[in-house]
């Protein structure tokens, strides 16, 4: 009988484009103030992609690192996620693209899309495959080119966005270690919020979609903003249940970062000290997927997460959709 195992994160890595745009670089575009992009959302400055370049660009400087970090050669990975809302193209999968950039040859890819959340359910996914036996090194990689969809005419929702990416690779890991428990949902009733209404089969991109704006994120903040706070709590209370943990046991937390607002709504409920909290919207503000993975490798790599702490991960993004994950850290 083959012996019992865990599944968990062996490498992480991340990238950022280098160009940084400043809020007061925004009160150039839009009629907005370093004060009123503070106050209300806690971002001071993102990263913009340079106009010639896309997701898979940032999607395999990301990857590369996630590979060398965890110590496996890059054929030894058979299935790539790639979970993003910014894809190259239409089709094929940006993971496809990716694939070939990586040079890996025996891989399954494909794309997930869960906006914000789409780590989380990435994650969620790596998880099943390699705990059926399916696979055995899952590599996990969220990237976003945000800024290509944004209109920068547009004060309710350009200042919000910033380009990244992050990638993990997933494997076997030693019993009751790395991932212990996962949730993750849907509740399409909200898909109305957040969208970009054009460029699928509903509204094709055409000179009048264009003329519309309608190929740029449309975004019911307050809608999102209540969402958020509660989805966040309850998801990040479900993984913790599910195995008995209180917030106690808790070492870090990651959190989506979309608001700074939304992250200390939901770490008030859970009763989390500020210290355990990863924050780096600040310097990058909303990287839709790619947020929470850029933030867990900037986190491993500064030495502050440690082997055995227990992290939760947890985001929320359009769908809507919400998850968290808990993990162990093994490394
Ligand atoms: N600069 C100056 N003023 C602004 C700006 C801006 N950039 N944006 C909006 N305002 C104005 C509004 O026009 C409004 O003015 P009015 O009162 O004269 O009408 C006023 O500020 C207040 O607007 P609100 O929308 O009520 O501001 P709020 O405090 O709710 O903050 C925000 C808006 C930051 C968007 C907030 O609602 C939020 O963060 N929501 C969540 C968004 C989110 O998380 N989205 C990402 C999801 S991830 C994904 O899946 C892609």
């Amino acid at each position: 009988m083959e012996r019992e195992f865990g599944v968990g994160i062996i490498g992480t890595g991340s990238y950022v484009p280098s160009n940084i745009m400043t809020n007061k670089d925004l009160e150039k575009l839009v009629d907005t103030s370093d004060e009123w992009i503070t106050t209300r959302t806690g971002i001071k400055e993102r990263r913009i992609l340079d106009k010639d370049k896309s997701t898979s660009f940032m999607a395999k400087i990301a990857a590369e690192r996630a590979i060398a970090s965890s110590g496996l050669n890059s054929q030894d990975i058979d299935l790539i996620i790639v979970a993003t809302i910014t894809p190259d193209m239409a089709f094929p999968s940006t993971a496809c693209i990716v694939q070939e950039e990586l040079g890996i040859k025996n891989a399954a890819a494909f794309d997930l899309e869960a906006a914000c959340t789409g780590f989380i359910y990435a994650l969620t996914n790596a998880y099943a495959y390699i705990k059926s036996g399916i696979y055995k090194n899952v590599l996990v990689i969220s990237s976003e080119n945000l800024s290509k969809i944004m209109d920068f005419k547009d004060r309710n929702t350009c200042v919000l966005f910033g380009d990244g990416a992050g990638a993990v690779v997933v494997s076997q890991v030693e019993a009751d270690k790395g991932i212990l428990s996962m949730d993750i949902g849907a509740d399409g009733s909200g898909a109305k919020f957040l969208n970009q209404p054009a460029g699928g089969s509903l509204i094709p991109s055409s000179e009048e979609s264009v003329k519309n704006k309608l190929h740029f994120i449309k975004m019911e903040g307050n809608s999102v903003f209540k969402f958020a706070i509660k989805a966040m709590t309850k998801s990040s209370k479900k993984v913790m249940e599910d195995i008995n943990f209180t917030i106690k046991d808790i070492d870090y937390l990651i959190p989506h970062q979309a608001n700074m607002r939304i992250i200390e709504g939901a770490c008030k409920r859970l009763e989390i000290d500020k210290d355990k909290v990863c924050i780096n919207l600040d310097k990058y503000g909303n990287m839709s997927a790619a947020s929470i993975p850029v933030a867990l490798d900037e986190a491993v790599r500064s030495g502050k997460i440690k082997k055995n702490d227990n992290i939760i991960l947890v985001g929320f993004g359009g769908g809507l959709t919400w998850g968290a994950t808990l993990i162990k850290w093994t490394l």
